[in-house]
This record gives structure tokens, C-alpha cells and sequence, in this order.
């Protein structure tokens, strides 16, 4: 069996005393990388063996100085592609070989060739009847490994024409180093407590810590894009001094969804082509029973200053279950929590961001199913003017600093308006929410008190994560088209404070 190429080199150490590694790779008939490799694990055992590092430059030809020595030189190839009755230049250079203008020169001034211009028109033709294509020779040499021999000169010139060039390697020359010996102890990788119980350890060896080691990347979950954007949005809500209000409830009833939001029963998104009803159990039962008999009051007959919208209101239509449409709906349960607190009303600032559901049809922006961010502020006496401010401060802190408004209806909002930002990646402005003051109608019947205002803003998560992660189809974000990589090597997302 060979011995270990470790143990090769150190056994020619043994007897030759030095030795080249690039000597060694061709004594061994070894790759030269091979052999480097096995160095380093003999120096990993000790000081074995000493290396230095010796740099060797060699001629070597380069696919042109290949092509010569297999067909000849440029210039022996125009001479040869020369016939007897002389060629016209054009043509020559045409089947004078691949450098028929290098070759041709070169000819010219060896005095191989000549052109006869005393016809017409001029013919290349043969000066001499033989030649020695000395080129050629040299860079058999080369070939031949013996490229010392080559004068100074020549080796200029074939370097200047590309035929040779020089190429440099390195290697170790080794010698015997201060705990020579011929074959490697195995290193400990480990200290046991026998090692150190029986004074071993002091006798053994042990392999040093390889620190430039890198680990196996342990394997882990990945968060989904909106997930990295909700945790900024949460950020930013948090700096403002807003908490979380509990969104834990898919499904809703219609009242809360709805006719505590002050939207009347006949309204067009209550109907099953805009909103999931679900089945099982279709119905809720558990209402604030004062607070219901008000709603109901407010939207058949009106009251605190308002006339309401004066229809039949039933209990039926507010107890069906859907999915809710909007985490307003969440906005209406805290708000009439806040109400009722015990000691009383106390400002607030609230905000969510989960999930919502609406039967809309389905295109490359839209899916049935969305994520809302949403911001509500409760304080005495907030105006119009409040809600701008809030809203340049919240964008402002996603990088967001032009803004516009557009009056807009709400049921549950007055006065309501879109918000768009001007985006300059895009290069326009974009609507990127809706806002508004709630109504009394929705808010004096929770039992807030009348001095009382309450502004609210809301978004979808889904559209800034889109732009800023650079996606155009909702489907490779959502749904079961989504790229896991894209998931896994996905950056985190910073959005750009301002
Ligand atoms: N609920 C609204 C929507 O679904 C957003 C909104 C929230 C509007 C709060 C005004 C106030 O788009």
C-alpha cells in the first residue's frame, strides 16, 4: 500500500534533507495543490518541517505560440501560401493563414518575399527558393521544455508578438524543521477528564482551533416579507406612543363590522358579493344590549343632532357572522371599551395590523384577503387639522414627506379623505390610504363624551411591501405560488426614516 502522501514527503525529507514542493509534485506525480494540501496538514502537527516560499517563473507558449508550432510561424505561412506564379496581396491575405498581415511584414523584412509591381496589377511572389522558419524552432524549444536556451531577445520579441508569456507560480521549499520525524502523530481533538486525571494531557498532542472555520448555517425559519414590514409599521406606531389592540378575531358580526360603524344595513358592501358571510354558526347572539338598542336608534330615527338614515333597522341583518372587512371593526369594539372603562373616557392611541377579507375579484394587486394597518387617536377635542399632522408624521417616518388629500366618503368618517404620497421610485403619486374623524353618529351612542373626537387612518401592508421588495403580482407574495428562496434569502426590510 503507498504510505500517506504526508508521510511520502516526510520520508524524502528524511534523506534528501530540502526539497521543492513543485519537485515533489512531479516526483510523486502529484497534482502540485495536492501536495501543498498535505503540507499544511503536516504543519498543523507541529514543527515538522520548515517551507519557505519560492516563486518560479516559466516560459510558456500561448495558444497563438501552440498554433506556430503546430502549423508554423505567420510569416512561413504567407510564404508558403505563396504559388509559383505569384498572388495578387488581396488574395494573399486571404490564404496567407489566420495573421497574414503580421506574416506578411515579417517576410518582407526576412527578404523571403518580394511584390513585383511591374505588372498590373502587383504580384506578391518568392524571393528565395527555401527558408528556415526560425520562430517555429524557438518555440519548439519552449514547447519542449527547454525554454532557457531561448536568447533574451527572441523571448521579447514571441512575448511582444503573444506567442510566449510568462507565468509564475510559487511553492515551498522545505527542510527539516526543529520535531522532524517521518510519520504524524494523531492529534487530540479532545480534552477528556481521564486526560487530565492521569497527567496525560501533558504528553499528548492536540490539534490547534481552526478559528477560521466557518459553522454550517443552522437551519431556521424565515420571515415572509410582511411580515418584516409589519414589524417597521409596529415600530413606527410604537415610537408614536400607540399599543396594539387585539385583532385575534377573523370573524366578526356584521354589527361591529358594520352598524356600530355606523353603515347602514341596506349599504351596498354588506351584501355577499363584497363581504364572506360565513355559515357555522352564522349568527352572533352576545351584544351590549343598551348600546345595540342605541345603534339601532341612531340609524332608524337619528339623535344627537342627527336624523339618522330613518329605515327599519333589524337585529337579524346585524347578528349575521362574516369575515371582517376591515380591522375598523376592531377599532369599534376598543373605542367602546374606551367609553366604558371604569373611571372613565382617557385619550388613547391605538393601532393594528392583521388580516382582513373581502369577495373582491381577483387580479395581479388583489387577493380575498389583505393585511390593514390602522391608526386611531381618541382626544378631547381633535380636529381636522390633527389628523393632516398625525398623517405627515407617520409617513414621514417611512420615508414619506409629500403628501396630498382628497375629500372621500366613509359612512363612518366625516369629513373622510384618501391620502396619496408622491412615490419617486415610481415617479407619481400613488393613493396609499383613507382617513377621517369619525361621526357622532358612531361614536356619542359608544357613550364617549360629546367633546370628544376620534381620528383614524388606514392602510393595506401589502402594497409598500410590494414596492418596497420590488414585487409586481400579489400571487408571488401571497399564496401557494410564493418562492420559498425568495422568502428564505429575502433582505430585512428597513424602511427609510426621514
Ligand atoms: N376602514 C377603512 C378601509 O377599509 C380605512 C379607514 C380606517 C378609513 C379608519 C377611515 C378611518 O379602507
Amino acid at each position: 500500500m503507498h504510505p500517506d502522501l504526508t508521510e511520502r514527503i516526510l520520508q524524502h525529507l528524511e534523506t534528501a534533507g530540502q526539497a521543492d514542493t513543485l519537485d515533489l509534485a512531479a516526483l510523486f506525480a502529484e497534482d502540485h495543490q495536492k501536495i501543498v494540501g498535505a503540507l499544511k496538514s503536516i504543519q498543523a502537527h507541529g514543527d515538522l518541517v520548515t517551507a519557505t516560499v519560492a516563486t518560479h517563473k516559466s516560459l510558456g507558449l500561448t495558444d497563438e505560440g501552440r498554433a506556430v508550432v503546430e502549423h508554423g510561424s505567420h510569416e512561413a505561412l504567407v510564404y508558403a501560401a505563396i504559388p509559383a506564379e505569384g498572388i495578387a496581396q488581396a488574395s494573399l491575405m486571404a490564404t496567407g493563414g489566420p495573421n497574414a498581415k503580421v506574416g506578411f511584414s515579417k517576410a518582407m523584412s526576412h527578404g523571403w518575399i518580394l511584390v513585383d509591381k511591374s505588372v498590373s496589377p502587383p504580384l506578391v511572389r518568392r524571393k528565395v527558393d527555401s527558408i528556415v522558419d526560425g520562430v517555429r524552432d524557438q518555440l519548439l524549444l519552449v514547447a519542449q521544455g527547454k525554454g532557457d536556451q531561448l536568447p533574451a531577445k527572441d523571448c521579447a520579441d514571441f512575448k511582444k508578438r503573444k506567442l510566449l508569456q510568462e507565468t509564475v507560480t510559487k511553492s515551498f521549499v522545505l527542510g527539516r524543521g526543529a520535531e522532524f520525524a517521518t510519520t504524524l502523530t494523531k492529534l487530540e481533538t479532545d480534552l477528556t477528564m481521564d486526560m487530565l486525571s492521569s497527567g496525560l494531557w501533558d504528553t499528548l498532542k492536540f490539534k490547534a482551533y481552526n478559528f477560521d472555520a466557518l459553522g454550517a448555517p443552522p437551519t431556521r425559519g424565515h420571515l415572509h416579507p410582511l411580515l418584516k414590514v409589519r414589524t417597521e409599521f409596529r415600530q413606527i406606531f410604537l415610537e408614536m406612543g400607540f399599543s396594539e389592540m387585539p385583532t385575534n378575531n377573523y370573524v366578526e358580526s356584521s354589527f361591529w363590522n358594520f352598524d356600530a360603524l355606523y353603515q347602514p344595513q341596506q349599504h351596498p358592501a354588506r351584501d355577499a358579493h363584497d363581504t364572506f358571510f360565513v355559515n357555522h354558526p352564522s349568527r352572533s347572539h352576545k351584544f351590549p344590549q343598551e348600546y345595540l338598542e342605541r345603534v339601532k336608534e341612531v340609524h332608524s330615527h337619528g339623535g344627537y343632532g342627527s336624523k339618522g338614515y330613518g329605515y327599519d333597522w333589524k337585529l337579524e341583518e346585524a347578528q349575521k357572522n362574516l369575515l371582517r372587512t376591515h380591522t375598523t371593526a376592531v377599532s369599534a369594539r376598543m373605542l367602546y371599551k374606551l367609553a366604558n372603562q371604569e373611571g372613565g373616557f382617557k385619550p388613547a392611541k391605538y393601532f393594528s395590523i392583521d388580516k382582513v377579507f373581502r369577495n373582491e375579484t381577483l387580479d395581479a394587486t388583489h387577493l380575498a384577503e389583505f393585511h390593514q394597518v390602522e391608526g386611531v387617536i381618541a382626544d378631547v377635542g381633535l380636529t381636522l387639522g390633527d389628523l393632516i399632522g398625525t398623517l405627515y408624521e407617520f409617513f414621514r417616518k417611512l420615508g414619506i414627506t409629500q403628501l396630498e388629500f382628497k375629500p372621500a366618503y366613509n359612512p363612518y368618517t366625516e369629513p373622510s379623505m384618501e391620502i396619496f404620497c408622491y412615490h419617486p421610485g415610481l415617479a407619481k403619486w400613488i393613493e396609499v390610504g383613507n382617513s377621517g374623524v369619525f361621526r357622532p353618529e358612531m361614536l356619542l351612542p359608544m357613550g364617549l363624551p360629546e367633546n370628544v373626537n376620534v381620528i383614524a387612518w388606514g392602510l393595506s401592508l401589502e402594497r409598500p411591501t410590494m414596492i418596497k421588495y420590488g414585487i409586481n403580482n400579489i400571487r408571488d407574495l401571497v399564496g401557494p405560488k410564493v418562492d420559498l428562496k425568495m422568502v428564505e434569502e429575502g433582505p430585512i426590510c428597513r424602511l427609510d426614516h426621514v
